[in-house]
C-alpha cells in the first residue's frame, strides 16, 4: 500500500545491493520494520530498499533522511539503537556514523584509496610501431559516457570494427544503452548500421558467449611518428572489438580523453620529424 509521504518525518534507506546482502543486511533491515512498527512508528517514518550505495567497503550500510546521515556495519542490535535515535530523540547515533551533511571526511577505517590515475608507457605495437601506450577504464560507466560525449562531439574521431570498415563519428545517430547488457551505436541517416559492444557486467547465469564479449580492455594509445591517437577496446578473450581512431589534430577530443577516460592523465608531447 502506498505511503503517505506527508505524515512521514524521517526516511531510512536500507542498502540492498550485493556486498550488504553477502554482510547480512537483510537480518537488520527485518528487524528494523518489525521495531518500526512494534513501536507505532510505522506512519510516522518511510523505509526504502536500495542498490549499492557505493560504499561496500561499509557493508551493510543504511541512508537516514533527512540530514543525510550515512550509517557503516548495521547489524540487528545497531538498527535498534539507529531507529530509536532518530525517532526518539531526533538525533543521529553519532558514534556510528561514516557521514552526515557537513562532515569534511569520511569516518571510515576501510576508506579505500583514491582511483589510479594510467601512466603513459613507451611500447612497440605490431600495428601502430613505436608508441605510447597507456591502459584505460573499461567499465560502462566510462564507456557509455565516452560514447555519449562523442555523439555530441563527434572531433575528427572515427570508428573502426576489426574487418575494416569505418564510421565517422559525425555520423553517430544516438547511442542506445536500454538493453541489460548491450550498448549500441546507430551510425547513418539512410542505411543505418549498429554496432554493438558488449559493456555491462555479465552474471555467470548469462550465456557463455555473452560472457566472452564483454568489453575488458580499453587501450589508449599515441602513436609517436605521427601523433595520432588511437583507442583500442578488447573482450575478455583478448579479441579485438573495436578501435577508435582520433586525428592528430582533434584536441579536444584527446583532451577529454585524458581528463575525463584517463582521470586526469599526463600524455607525453610528440615532436613530429623529430
Ligand atoms: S552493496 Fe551496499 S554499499 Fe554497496
Amino acid at each position: 500500500m502506498g505511503k503517505n509521504l506527508a505524515q512521514s518525518k524521517v526516511t531510512f534507506y536500507f542498502c540492498d545491493g550485493g556486498s550488504c546482502r553477502k554482510a547480512g543486511s537483510e537480518a537488520a533491515i527485518r528487524k528494523a520494520r518489525a521495531h518500526l512498527r512494534n513501536k507505532g512508528l510505522w506512519d510516522e517514518s518511510h523505509t526504502i530498499k536500495t542498490k549499492c550505495n557505493g560504499r561496500c567497503e561499509d557493508a551493510p550500510t543504511w541512508i537516514v533522511q533527512s540530514g543525510d546521515y550515512w550509517y557503516k556495519e548495521v547489524d540487528p542490535g545497531k538498527a535498534i539503537r539507529i531507529i530509536d535515535a532518530h525517532c526518539d530523540h531526533q538525533q543521529p547515533l553519532a558514534p556510528e556514523l561514516i557521514f552526515r551533511e557537513g562532515q569534511a571526511k569520511v569516518n571510515s577505517e576501510k576508506e579505500p584509496p583514491p582511483v589510479a590515475t594510467p601512466v603513459f608507457q613507451r611500447a612497440q605495437d605490431e600495428e601502430l610501431g613505436e608508441v605510447y601506450k597507456a591502459r584505460g577504464f573499461h567499465s560502462d560507466q566510462y564507456l557509455y559516457a565516452f560514447f555519449l560525449y562523442l555523439q555530441e562531439n563527434p572531433g575528427e574521431t572515427e570508428l573502426s570494427l576489426p574487418n575494416g570498415t569505418s564510421f565517422p563519428f559525425n555520423d553517430l545517430r544516438f547511442v542506445d544503452y536500454t538493453d541489460m547488457y548491450r550498448l549500441k551505436l546507430h551510425f547513418g541517416k539512410d542505411e543505418e548500421a549498429i554496432i554493438e559492444l558488449v559493456t555491462a557486467l555479465v552474471p555467470k547465469t548469462e550465456p557463455d558467449e555473452l560472457i566472452k564479449r564483454k568489453v575488458t580492455v580499453c587501450e589508449h594509445f599515441i602513436q609517436i611518428a605521427t601523433d595520432r591517437k588511437v583507442i583500442r577496446l578488447k573482450d575478455k578473450m583478448g579479441r579485438l572489438v573495436t578501435s577508435l581512431q582520433i586525428a592528430a589534430t582533434d584536441e579536444k577530443t584527446w583532451e577529454y580523453c585524458l581528463e575525463i577516460q584517463l582521470n586526469n592523465a599526463v600524455a607525453p608531447k610528440v615532436t613530429l620529424g623529430a
